[in-house]
């Protein structure tokens, strides 16, 4: 007898449809999968067959038939742990071990372990969002993933189950399983570790960090050691607005795919904060591998990347950021087929000014030689640093500084004022034209739209005019420096760029001098 069961596959951050058709038929005894499986699919024969023998009815790899199991479209490479109930329950249909039931509208995805248990899987809240925009009826998960399933659900059924006999029996309408719903309320932990107003001084540094955060600019942060930087970068998290509910799901599907969602957590509502180590690999930083998988820039798209101690990743790894750091996705490219990954993500990078770290500082002595900063700073390629729209110094607290009693500005007051620069923004890009469906942020903006909405006063555009002769600045920088200027006027809320928005922009492009040891 034949049965076709449906399951789905994750190709990038793409579910297809897969049909998992049963065969079986009288004959010499076999058992075997076609359709492209890779190893782990191929080992699912013994998983499967413990697991339906485990329950009680008679394993295929005992049966004395031909079975054949076929994953289609035969064209594309199967991996991972997917289809292990759909075999299961397509043999026992095909062998007519269990009542018959219509597997139309109905999607199933699980592992399964020999006892006949369903483990859970990664990527299930894609194939639940797929599932609920392709008009299916159910979702069978395995119940760790039902809570996650749920929140891309509104007419589509999850059925977290937990093993191949309540499976069975479900489907059998022996017993009854709700169907899971996704909670209205949402309240899980923030990570609320650093507040800014724990960090004493760097006023600058901190106005920089806003600006940052209110446009999504880039920034770089230059001093010496134990100043603060690190600390800044990690209090940044505690400024940026919560996410949309799209972009929540958004960020959670790519870490369900990539097998980092907390079981607790079934939705990420805070911005992510990836922060890789110097010496990760360029595959681990923009993605890659036989199966591409997400790197850390997808993984902090909506979010923040965070690279500290800059000079001290490989150039390559950081060469690789140039294409995504322009076009805010990347595309990794196979024999067989290009897959394209989300990648707008904040950069905030930190690094000292040489190797000794106290170069430029008030009363510390570098002790570098001309020749060891040079190579230094030159790990840092000219169009790594033409991206980043903020570079700033940040020096040494001073004694005073850092025993001082003024009360400081907390992170929820200043993200008050980023969600009101925000909210400004958002109605720049919505409400003129459906020309910008992807722009969110000044810092997203191209030529059309920096030539539509960067207005600036006369003066402020004599001041620019002297600045980009005078630092013999790219056109990259100069479209920059207006994007950092639209920022700070709708900081204050002011719709042409004024002279001192200007002054401000132009500081953070040409304070630290790169070619000054
Ligand atoms: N502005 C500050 N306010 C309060 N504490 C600070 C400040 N700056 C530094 N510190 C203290 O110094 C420690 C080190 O700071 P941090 O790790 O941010 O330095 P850094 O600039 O990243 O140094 P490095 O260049 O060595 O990485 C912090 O854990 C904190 O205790
Ligand atoms: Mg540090």
């Amino acid at each position: 007898m034949l049965s076709k069961i449906y399951s789905a596959a994750i190709f990038g951050l793409e579910t297809t449809l897969i049909e998992v058709e049963v065969d079986v038929s009288n004959g010499l005894h076999s058992f075997s999968i076609i359709g492209l499986p890779d190893i782990s699919i191929k080992e699912s024969k013994q998983r499967v067959s413990a697991a339906i023998k485990n329950i009680g009815a008679k394993s295929p790899l005992r049966a004395n038939k031909k079975i054949t199991i076929n994953l289609a479209p035969a064209d594309i490479k199967k991996y991972g742990s997917y289809y292990d109930i759909a075999i299961a329950l397509g043999y026992l249909l095909a062998s007519q071990q269990i009542i018959p039931f219509s597997p139309e509208k109905k999607i199933f995805v699980g592992e399964l372990t020999l006892e006949g248990l369903v483990k859970p899987v990664r990527g299930v809240l894609a194939i639940a969002m797929w599932a609920e925009k392709n008009g299916y009826e159910y979702i069978f998960v395995p119940s760790k993933n039902a809570a996650e399933a749920a929140m891309a659900a509104k007419h589509l059924k999850v059925i977290g189950i937990k093993s191949l006999k309540e499976l069975i029996s479900f489907l059998e309408n022996k017993i009854n399983l709700s169907p899971y719903k996704a909670p209205k309320n949402f309240s899980y932990a923030f990570n609320k570790e650093m507040d800014f107003s724990q960090i004493n001084g760097q006023a600058r540094a901190k106005r920089a960090l806003v600006i940052a955060a209110s446009g999504n600019h880039n920034i770089l942060m230059i001093g010496p050691p134990g100043s603060g930087k690190t600390l800044l970068a990690k209090a940044f998290l505690s400024i940026l607005p919560i996410m949309s509910m799209e972009k929540c799901l958004e960020v959670t599907k790519i870490h369900s795919i990539s097998g980092l969602l907390p079981p607790s957590q079934p939705l990420i509502m805070q911005c992510p904060f990836r922060s890789p180590h110097h010496t990760a690999s360029s595959a681990a930083l923009i993605g890659g591998g036989t199966h591409p998988i997400p790197g850390e820039i997808t993984l902090a798209h909506c979010g923040i990347l965070f690279l500290d101690e800059l000079p001290e990743f490989k150039r390559d790894v950081l060469e690789g950021l140039r294409q995504p750091l322009e076009e805010g996705e990347i595309c990794i490219s196979r024999v067989q087929n290009r897959i394209t990954f989300p990648a707008k993500f904040i950069l905030i990078a930190a690094m000292n000014p040489c190797p000794c770290g106290y170069f430029g500082d008030s009363s510390k002595e570098c002790v570098c030689r001309p020749g060891d900063i040079i190579r230094y700073r030159k790990k840092i390629s000219g169009p790594l640093l033409d991206r980043i729209d903020i570079i700033i110094n940040v020096p040494r607290l001073l004694f005073k500084e850092m025993n001082s009693n003024i009360s400081l500005e907390t992170s929820e007051e200043i993200k008050q004022k980023i969600i009101a620069a925000r909210k400004i923004q958002e109605q720049r890009f919505i409400n003129v034209d459906k020309r910008y469906p992807t722009i969110s942020a000044n810092g997203e903006m191209r030529i059309k739209e920096i030539n539509e909405f960067c207005q600036v006063e006369q003066q402020a555009e004599i001041l620019l005019k002297k600045a980009i002769n005078k630092y013999s600045l790219s056109a990259r920088s100069y479209h920059r420096i207006l994007k950092i200027s639209r920022t700070i006027a709708d900081l204050e809320d002011t719709e042409i760029i004024k002279f001192n928005h200007v002054a401000e922009a132009l500081q953070y492009k040409t304070e630290f001098s790169w070619n000054e040891y």
